[in-house]
């Protein structure tokens, strides 16, 4: 059985005009939350292609996208879906969840070990 685990990665006011953003380390999930058309979205920071972080990329606001620095891959906000090549794996994509003033996200269930 899984549980849902939301866990606070910033304040509205830190998100909430487009364009902001801020990077969130939680356990083994390194998580970029920002804002673009007055919606949050949270996906990983770390480029499927290669270890790059997307958090310097450059927003696509026409298809709710945002564009590695390195080599123009493309990631879908709202999924993680890789949308341009070079990339063709996704990126990890997290529920995003308002609680007052608190931006949570909503992570997987932690790894069970062997
Ligand atoms: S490292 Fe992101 S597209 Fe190559």
């Amino acid at each position: 059985m899984s549980e849902r685990r939301l866990v606070r990665v910033g304040s509205v006011s830190e998100l909430a005009e487009d364009g902001q953003r801020l990077v969130a380390e939680i356990d083994e999930h390194e998580i970029l939350v920002l804002v673009l058309g007055g919606q949050r979205y949270a996906i990983g920071n770390i480029c499927s292609h290669d270890e790059v972080w997307l958090d310097d990329g450059t927003l696509h606001p026409e298809s709710c996208e945002i564009e590695c620095p390195m080599h123009e891959g493309r990631f879908d906000l709202r999924t993680g879906a890789a949308t341009h090549l070079p990339c063709e794996r996704p990126v990890p994509s997290y529920p995003v969840v308002v609680d007052g003033d608190d931006v949570l996200v909503e992570l997987p269930p932690p790894a069970t070990g062997d």
